[in-house]
């Protein structure tokens, strides 16, 4: 990894710390991005204090906003030649509908149109032989409603975030179809019920749960190493469009499968961040 560029989404807390402290192990250059500066630098020394190689690099934005977004991409830009691997990490749910800066909803904004509108806007910085690793969850829906993609109908905590990581498998399996020929990779993958932040700031039932999963989860070490494993392994080489549980390829849900779906939702997707996918897509080709 010691020649490796990897720029990782919500790398202040849990699953995302976790692979931060791992790769920066490896010796990989790490581009850390953290909503909060202050929780940022902290972790950011953390990982530094690991680091085998050089110094990571730390940039604040907001996944929720495309605004933020889009400034991150600015600097990437500006700042870096290019990237090998994406880890688009960051992920929340929010126990009742709230609204982002954008009039969209904020779980549905952050877990899957951030990503998707991130990868689309540094698409053009990955490096042939680049990976995008999507962290995904077991709990995804088995349909897409496009009536009630944000919650408009009927919201639960529940529902708003299996809709949102069915999301992001469903632009991780297209993102490798539209990447075909290019070199670079597509995949995602679930750590499976982890005790981290995750949950944390929520109240009655869902913090009953979240409170299990902090008893019965993996510990965020453990559960990164899938993460590690798709960054970092020669075996990943040219793997795209899977979906991974501890280390290996299984199965999402069948909706996730079909491509008139995925090719909705990308358009849909677009609309709702602007994306100028296109000029990301040729500039690669
Ligand atoms: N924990 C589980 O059981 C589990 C299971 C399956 C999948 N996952 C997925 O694993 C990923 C990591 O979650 P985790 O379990 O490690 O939870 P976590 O400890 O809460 O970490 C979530 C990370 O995402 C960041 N984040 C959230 N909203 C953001 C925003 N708007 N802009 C920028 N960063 C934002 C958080 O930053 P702040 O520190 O600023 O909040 C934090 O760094 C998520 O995608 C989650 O859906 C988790």
């Amino acid at each position: 990894m010691s020649n490796k560029t990897i720029l990782i989404t919500g790398a202040s807390s849990g699953v995302g710390l976790a692979a931060a402290r791992q790769l920066a192990a490896l010796g990989a250059r790490l581009i850390l991005v953290f909503r909060d500066p202050a929780r940022g630098q902290a972790s950011r020394d953390q990982i530094a204090s690991l680091a085998t190689g050089p110094e990571p690099i730390f940039i604040s934005a907001d996944l929720s906003s495309r605004q933020s977004i889009r400034d991150l991409a600015a600097v990437l830009h500006e700042r870096f030649a290019h990237i090998d691997v994406l880890i688009n990490n960051a992920g929340t749910a929010s126990g009742t509908r709230e609204l982002t800066a954008d009039a969209l909803e904020k779980t549905f904004a952050t877990n899957h149109l951030g990503p998707f509108l991130l990868t689309n806007l540094v698409l053009d910085l990955i490096a042939p032989g680049g990976r995008v690793i999507n962290t995904v969850s077991e709990t995804h829906t088995g349909r897409m409603d496009f009536d009630n993609l944000q919650g408009e109908r009927h919201y639960s905590f529940f529902s708003a975030y299996a809709r949102s990581k069915a999301a992001e498998i469903l632009f991780t399996y297209e993102l490798a179809r539209r990447l075909q020929g290019t070199g670079i990779t597509a995949n995602c993958f679930t750590p499976g019920p982890t005790a981290s932040g995750f949950g944390k700031g929520t109240h009655g039932f869902i913090r009953v749960m979240s409170t299990l999963v902090q008893v019965i989860g993996r510990r965020p070490e453990v559960s990164a190493r899938t993460a590690v494993y798709l960054a970092a392994s020669p075996e990943m080489d040219g793997v795209t469009g899977q979906y991974f549980f501890h280390d290996r390829p299984a199965r999402s849900k069948p909706v996730t499968y079909d491509t008139a779906i995925a090719a909705r939702l990308w358009s849909v997707s677009e609309a709702l961040t602007g994306a100028s996918e296109h000029t990301a897509m040729e500039a690669i080709r």
